[in-house]
């Protein structure tokens, strides 16, 4: 079975199966399933594959993609639950583990549920509906240093603390901040007062950096995606069989960040031996072919 890509084009695949080291009959965690693409590889290269996905688009699109393979089963949860899942479906360890991390593109260009400033949509967010909290909560209950503090912190913005207070001046004279056009037209009112002056290619460069920004540190407080991260990777390193492997694929430096901390921990104590010295990176070729990919780095060990 051959998915379609159009869900979401696989990152670093020949690396991914590489790192994995798929020995056939043998058992593997795909810890973020979305359009299935790692987990097909690795089911064609012999394994068999325990997948996980947050959201049940993803779960619902593989399923009816896959209708019934043997060597697929499919759980709707959050990877920081891993252990748990794992032992629900029968598996006291297993001998790889693969996280792939952040958003499919699926759910940036066809959920409809806000995740880019690009699409005027709702302010939600979640990756799972099951979630009590979407963006729209957190940017109209949050306290201004709240605000400040996500912004700060997942996006590294240097406007932070004038982005969250205007979205605090636009509560004040009861503007609705619904979708995320209303969250566009608050950060270019700020960034229009500061670089008033700057020509329009130097502004539209610094309006789309800082949009990306701030939309991916409100998707991160919504999805609680670093404490999640540093759970389930904890959780994943005892889950696996001596010589199994964690593979982790991420796209910021706050995840690169936890996942190279939490290494050099593991290591530290002779748990884990780390097989990436430096991250692996795509290719040009790979880039090109699909842009999403460029800011990926894949780290990956073996438990000793
Ligand atoms: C980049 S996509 C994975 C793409 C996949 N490897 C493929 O080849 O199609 C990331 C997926 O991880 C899921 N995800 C993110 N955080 C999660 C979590 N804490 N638990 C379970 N799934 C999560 C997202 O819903 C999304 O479907």
């Amino acid at each position: 079975m051959i998915l379609n890509s159009s869900f979401h084009l696989p990152v670093l695949l020949p690396e991914v199966i590489k790192a994995l080291n798929i020995i056939k009959g043998n058992i593997y965690i795909d810890a973020t399933l979305g359009g299935g693409g790692h987990s097909e590889e690795i089911i064609k290269n012999g394994g068999n594959v325990l997948a996980i996905d947050k959201d049940q688009g993803a779960i619902n699109f593989v399923k009816s993609a896959w209708r019934n393979n043997t060597r697929l089963r499919t759980v709707e949860g959050n990877f920081k639950d891993i252990t748990n899942i794992a032992q629900k479906n029968g598996l006291q360890n297993v001998d790889g583990i693969l996280f792939d991390l952040g958003l499919s593109s699926f759910q940036i260009d066809g959920s409809g549920r806000g995740f880019s400033y690009l699409r005027d949509e709702r302010l939600d967010m979640r990756m799972s509906m099951e979630d009590k909290v979407d963006a729209e909560d957190i940017i109209n209950k949050y306290s201004i240093e709240q605000l400040y503090e996500i912004f700060s912190k997942y996006s590294e913005e240097i406007n932070s603390r004038a982005i969250a207070s205007a979205i605090i001046s636009a509560r004040r004279i009861k503007i609705n901040i619904k979708r995320t056009k209303d969250i566009v037209g608050i950060v270019e009112s700020v960034l229009n007062k500061i670089y008033l002056r700057l020509p329009n290619r130097d502004y539209n460069q610094i309006r789309n950096s800082t949009l990306s920004r701030i939309f991916q540190a409100i998707r991160i407080e919504v999805n609680s995606e670093l404490s999640n991260l540093e759970i389930g990777i904890k959780q994943a390193i005892n889950l696996l069989k001596s010589n199994g492997r964690l593979v982790v694929i991420s796209y910021h430096s706050l995840e690169d960040r936890i996942i190279k901390l939490t290494f050099e921990h593991y290591q530290s104590r002779g748990v884990i031996s780390t097989l990436s010295k430096k991250p692996i990176r795509p290719k040009y070729d790979e880039i090109i072919s699909n842009p999403r990919s460029r800011s990926a780095k894949l780290r990956f060990i073996r438990k000793i």
